[in-house]
């Protein structure tokens, strides 16, 4: 008796939770990270304008650039910002070669306010960065693109024992700080002649102090040029939906977790092209089951 109650228990398990389960085309995590509007995991999923640069693979989110491919380590939502982190990029425990990092000119990021970039072992004499030491042809002075308040960024990055090692001036060091790190915003590490950098933010106002900040580049990103969150999607999430769009005119679509498409949530939704063929079946296999699991119980 036992034996059979665990089977159809197993069966039901098997047979209708699975099947809801991975039928969700867009799924609401990739691997830790929860993902809500505007990302999605795969095509058709989120947002179309964020689709093309984050996707899930093999449950991790990456962001795709121009410059690589990239991690990403953390969202948060609620300041609509992402936190990335860069193979490529030098820290205290290990210092590398790298071509830098940069936003696709049509991303829809921006490099938020907290991040700051320190180029390291470039050239004093031919980086672009310390021309603005002389004046240029027009005898007008250039505006600094290293700032001198990020000394103890420069001096903590240099005794590290990775860098230390190549014994290298500390003149050679910058606290890149261009003025508008906007989406066009490149590091070209190779334009700059500087061979590798680093990337910190969330210093919390303690720049000075170089260990409180976190090696990554955090970027922000809006919902539209309104920036408000689309109701419709608001309500799709609600109830357990995922937000997509339809390959027709980029319809919103809310993807639900028993793999239907509907034009609005996941509770009375409208059922949407391919659902018409998936609701029977699954509902058959769920009422089949219930059915079946309460007989077996009364025995
Ligand atoms: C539902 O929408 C998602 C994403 O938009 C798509 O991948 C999936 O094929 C659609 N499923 C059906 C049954 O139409």
């Amino acid at each position: 008796m036992k034996l059979d109650h665990s089977l159809s228990l197993f069966s039901f398990i098997y047979l209708v939770i699975l099947p809801l389960i991975s039928a969700q085309a867009c799924q609401r995590t990739c691997g830790k990270l929860p993902i809500n509007y505007p990302f999605g995991t795969g095509p058709f999923c989120g947002d179309p304008r964020f689709q093309q640069y984050v996707s899930c693979n093999q449950d991790k989110l990456t962001l795709t650039t121009q410059t690589g491919r990239y991690p990403v380590t953390k969202i948060d939502y609620a300041n609509q910002a992402i936190y990335i982190s860069d193979p490529s990029m030098s820290t205290c425990a290990c210092t590398q070669p790298s071509k830098g990092f940069g936003l696709d000119w049509d991303a829809p990021f921006s490099f938020h306010d907290d991040n700051v970039f320190t180029l390291l072992d470039c050239s004093t004499t031919a980086s672009p960065i310390f021309r603005s030491n002389n004046f240029d042809g027009n005898n007008s002075p250039t505006v600094p693109l290293c700032d001198r308040q990020g000394t103890p960024i420069c001096s903590f990055l240099y005794s590290c024992t990775a860098i230390s090692m190549l014994n290298l001036p500390i003149s050679t060091c910058c606290v890149y700080t261009p003025v508008d790190l906007g989406p066009s915003f490149e590091l070209d590490l190779q334009k700059l002649k500087c061979s590798s950098y680093s990337g910190f933010y969330s210093f919390s106002g303690q720049e000075a102090n170089p260990e409180n900040g976190q090696y990554g580049i955090t970027l922000k990103y809006k919902f539209n040029v309104f920036n408000n969150y689309p109701s419709l999607c608001a309500n799709c999430e609600m109830s357990n939906g995922a937000c997509g769009y339809a390959e027709v005119y980029n319809a919103f679509v809310c993807n639900c977790p028993s793999g239907l498409n509907t034009t609005t949530d996941c509770y009375f939704g409208v059922s949407w092209n391919d659902g018409k063929r998936l609701l029977p079946w699954h509902r058959g296999t769920l009422i089949l089951s219930l059915v079946w699991f309460v007989f077996r119980m009364i025995l």
